[in-house]
């Protein structure tokens, strides 16, 4: 019989989770089966039961889940996802422990990495501090990277930075506002938008124009619809390298199916189906 495989959430009609793992799972002719299924916050732990009573191999969990679920007294969160505050992927042990992890900062690191990006040592500009930013920075201050998280809303930067420096990791982590960012750039090798500029329907938007940006920076967007955000434009107009948000969308996945199967998932087929979605 086939085992089930889902992503909850709400909306989630648009996730493209379904198509890469279905991918993955039939190039590596697993019976496997990967399914949305839309789920609301106050629903989630009977879902969650379910889900392991009916011996689902795994879950991912997407907005507004992610952060909710680490109130749920059924799941055991890895230190890690309980310093981000949020879960994105879900374990369901031979033991019947429910485990809660979060992949979206390795997700970002591995699309760093797959840039040839060193991260340990290298200055960081994060732009934004919500949810996405906070996975990413405790996973790049880890990793040995000189952070400074810069915000429209300061003292949001500030306090992340704050969070993220009370963790002793490696790294150095800052916190400033937005109007430093030019600055800022000037001496630093990646920029990294984890907000919402420039993402559909706001696809004129951007965090910095060409005249911001150097041919010694790689610039990361997050946002991957659309596929070319205008900051990437920008980034290949000053000479910069660009990385898309659809490699972090495919490691963060390829991530959570190691954590279920034990198998190292076809990245490249996942990324090709992902960018074949988008366009389409
Ligand atoms: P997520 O959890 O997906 O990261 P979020 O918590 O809503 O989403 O965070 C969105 C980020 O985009 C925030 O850093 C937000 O800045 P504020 O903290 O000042 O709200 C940023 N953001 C959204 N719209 C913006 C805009 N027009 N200009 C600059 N920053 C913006």
């Amino acid at each position: 019989m086939k085992q089930v495989f889902g992503v909850f959430g709400d909306p989630i009609s648009h996730s493209l989770s379904p198509a890469m793992h279905n991918a993955a799972f039939s190039a590596l002719g697993m019976d496997c089966i990967y399914h949305a299924f839309r789920v609301k916050p106050e629903k989630l732990e009977k879902a969650i039961l379910g889900a392991e009573a009916m011996g689902f191999g795994g879950l991912n969990l997407t907005v507004p889940l992610k952060e909710v679920a680490l109130k749920l007294s059924c799941i055991k969160p890895d230190p890690l996802a309980k310093k981000i505050g949020a879960v994105n992927t879900i374990v369901f042990e031979e033991t019947g422990e429910i485990r809660g992890y979060n992949t979206d900062g390795l997700g970002a690191k591995q699309a760093l990495q797959e840039a040839a990006v060193e991260i340990k040592g290298s200055k960081i500009v994060v732009a934004g501090a919500g949810g996405a930013a906070r996975a990413i920075n405790f996973q790049l201050a880890a990793d040995g990277a000189d952070i400074t998280i810069v915000n429209r809303t300061e003292e949001r930067a500030i306090a992340l930075a704050k969070d993220i420096s009370a963790a002793a990791l490696p790294g150095k982590v800052e916190g400033r506002g937005l109007s430093e960012l030019k600055d800022l750039l000037q001496n630093a090798n990646v920029l990294i938008n984890t907000t919402t500029l420039g993402m559909h329907p706001n696809i004129d938007s951007t965090i910095a124009t060409a005249d911001n940006l150097h041919s010694g920076l790689t610039v990361f967007d997050i946002v991957y619809n659309p596929l070319e955000t205008r900051l990437l434009r920008e980034a290949k107009a000053s000479g910069a390298k660009t990385v898309s948000g659809v490699s972090m969308l495919v490691y963060q996945g390829a991530e959570a199916f190691r954590l279920w199967t034990g198998i190292d998932p076809p990245v490249e087929l996942m990324k090709k189906t992902v960018l074949e979605a988008l366009k389409a």
